[in-house]
């Protein structure tokens, strides 16, 4: 992909009658009718707590300067109120606001929102129209894009929702400027995951824009972020339900849930993933797919980008084992991993793309890399 030539609007065909269209924008709130095709003036801005003093209220008060009716519905920010209840007590409010089937909902925020407010918007009325704003790296790159929504139940994490299709998908990187660190390092590691997934060049370019890209330097974000849309759109577009090319986008997540899971999620989701793409990486070189000189390039990208922190690992290998036993991938209990034969190039293994690997290999991936952080950290 040559990112530098990207036309920055992606139009996504998704399904009979509809299309996504996801682009880059300039001003996005300052501007919004520039960009938001509005099909009703009833609109419902859904977003956390953090969001809305940014951004929802800038965007709100546009909305309504040009005669729009648009309302501010917020519930607050983080994972854990990604909830039936909040899904709930937004609905009541949009119902007791006199929303109706003509209403359109804008999700402005990070994952949590766009996932919460998506799902909302698929059966709220039975559907109403749906914006996404994307407002963190990982909703610009990876969240807002695929139409999956969804909530969390005690059970776990996703456990309920649908796929939803937004019919646009607005990204302005100006956003990302008040977004913490940790949140970006997040993003980033969605990022390299995409480039090991499926564009070598993507990578190399990651590679060689390490300070621009920390600096959040327009030009190269925009590029970044719009060929990481271009990634996973083309990723869900081959499989929209997620039973086969779908799982390459789970390359360093089997691990990475894992310890997500042991550690009572004390690690970020990012650093978690990050240390799942080195361990995938390692079996991977194990295996025989990837050469070693392709594995000192990815470790050494995720430490260019902060990825992974030096945590104090401590967990149990068999603990982990046991976690990944349940992830979506699993088959009869026996864990699946995506296996990358070379930067950017995932291997099929029998028509899909999880391949089972030996007990003994995982337990050797999850020591080194027990010791390898602990190495680290001295
Ligand atoms: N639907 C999908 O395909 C898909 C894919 C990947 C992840 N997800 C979901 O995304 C969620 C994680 O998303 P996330 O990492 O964006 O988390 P998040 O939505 O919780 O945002 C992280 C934090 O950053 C804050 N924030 C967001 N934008 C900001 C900004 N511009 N400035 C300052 N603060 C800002 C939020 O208030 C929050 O505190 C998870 O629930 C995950 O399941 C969904």
């Amino acid at each position: 992909m040559n990112i530098t030539a990207l036309e920055q609007k992606l139009i996504c065909k998704t399904g009979k009658d509809t299309d996504c269209t996801i682009e880059i924008c300039h001003n996005l709130l300052q501007n919004p009718t520039k960009y938001l095709h509005l099909t009703t003036d009833q609109l419902a801005i859904i977003t956390d707590d953090n969001v809305a003093v940014l951004y929802g209220k800038v965007l709100q008060q546009n909305l309504q300067a040009i005669g729009l009716n648009a309302k501010l519905f917020v519930f607050p920010h983080g994972e854990q109120n990604k909830t039936r209840s909040n899904k709930e007590f937004l609905e009541n409010q949009l119902l007791a606001s006199g929303f109706g089937r003509d209403s359109g909902i804008i999700a402005l925020g990070g994952g949590v929102v766009t996932d919460l407010a998506g799902y909302i918007a698929a059966t709220y009325c039975r559907g109403v129209s749906l914006t996404m704003l994307p407002t963190s790296l990982l909703g610009m790159v990876d969240a807002s894009i695929g139409g999956k929504t969804g909530l969390n139940v005690p059970e776990g994490k996703n456990m309920i929702g649908c796929i939803y299709h937004p019919k646009q998908i607005l990204i302005d990187t100006a956003m990302l400027k008040t977004l913490p660190l940790v949140e970006l390092a997040n993003g980033m590691a969605e990022v390299i995951k995409h480039s090991l997934i499926s564009d070598n060049s993507l990578f190399e370019y990651l590679e060689t824009h390490v300070q621009e890209l920390l600096a959040l330097e327009p030009t190269v974000l925009e590029q970044v972020i719009f060929a990481n849309c271009h990634i996973k759109w083309a990723v869900v577009q081959s499989d929209e339900n997620g039973y086969k090319k779908r799982h390459i986008l789970n390359f360093g997540h089997t691990i990475g849930h894992a310890l997500e899971c042991v550690t009572n999620y004390s690690i970020p989701h990012g650093q978690a993933v990050a240390l799942g793409i080195l361990a995938e990486s390692y079996l991977c070189v194990e295996l025989g797919a990837l050469e070693q000189t392709s594995f000192a390039r990815i470790e050494n990208i995720l430490l260019q980008y902060g990825l992974p922190l030096s945590n104090v690992l401590d967990f149990k290998v068999e603990q982990v084992i046991d976690v990944m036993r349940l992830d979506k991938k699993s088959l009869n209990g026996q864990p699946r991993f995506v296996i990358i034969d070379a930067i950017g190039s995932p291997r099929p293994y029998e028509g899909n793309y999880c391949t089972p690997i030996p007990k003994v290999l995982i337990e050797k991936a999850l020591h080194w890399l027990i010791d390898n952080n602990a190495l680290r950290r001295h």
